[in-house]
């Protein structure tokens, strides 16, 4: 997909407000950190598209992108952050949640987990509660840069096999990123666009 226009919307924290288009909309989502808002610039080309930081905890609020001028990317605040204050973090949780039950025009979630880790229970546990609220959602393993090439396959099927292990009876689909080398940038952009024509 060519990507010829990506622009801010807006950010709140209120569902109910956010853009009321019937547009089809993704929304990434994953630990803070784990690199949700580099890889809407990577995806859009656009270095400062979305506010990206080394610390933590840089987004907050919910933030659409118009793309294309016919559907939206959705960059949400990270969950499992410790450091952000009991209060806040109860907030996050809030909108994160009302965001995936109440949005309608949400077509997939994107689960970002960053690869060079073991599943972390935080992750699971919020891919069981998509499934239970039968949001459809694909995983993303980034900073995929980070590993040696051998080892990347090898930690995204140990990842998967945990899935299906598990309380999954097939993995759900799944892509490799990473921002800095802008490996897995077509596969995701073709994804997005395959369901767009549907
Ligand atoms: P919050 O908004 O705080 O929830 O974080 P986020 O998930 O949006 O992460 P963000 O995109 O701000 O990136 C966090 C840090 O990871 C930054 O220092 C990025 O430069 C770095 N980062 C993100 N993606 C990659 C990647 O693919 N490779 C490498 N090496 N670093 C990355
Ligand atoms: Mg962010």
């Amino acid at each position: 997909m060519k990507i010829s226009s990506a622009e801010f919307v807006m950010s709140n924290s209120n569902v109910a407000k956010c853009p009321n288009e019937p547009l089809p909309e993704y929304a990434f989502i994953g630990r803070s950190n784990v690199g949700k808002s580099s890889l809407i610039n990577m995806l859009m080309d656009r270095k400062g598209l979305a506010k990206t930081s080394g610390r933590p905890g840089k987004t907050q609020l919910i933030n659409h992108f118009k793309i294309n001028n016919n559907w939206f990317l959705v960059d949400l605040p990270g969950y499992g952050y410790a450091r952000v204050s009991k209060k806040d973090k109860k907030t996050f949780q809030k909108y994160i949640t009302e965001y995936f039950q109440k949005r309608k025009q949400l077509v997939c979630g994107f689960v970002l987990v960053d690869i060079r880790h073991d599943p972390q229970p935080v992750d699971l546990e919020f891919m069981e509660w998509l499934g239970m609220n039968q949001v459809p959602f694909a995983i993303i393993f980034t900073k995929a840069d980070k590993l040696k090439p051998a080892v990347i396959e090898k930690q995204a099927n140990a990842y998967l096999k945990k899935l299906t292990d598990s309380v999954w009876e097939e993995a759900p689909p799944h892509f490799t990123t990473s921002s800095s080398n802008r490996m897995g940038r077509e596969e995701l952009l073709e994804y997005i666009e395959a369901i767009n024509q549907d």
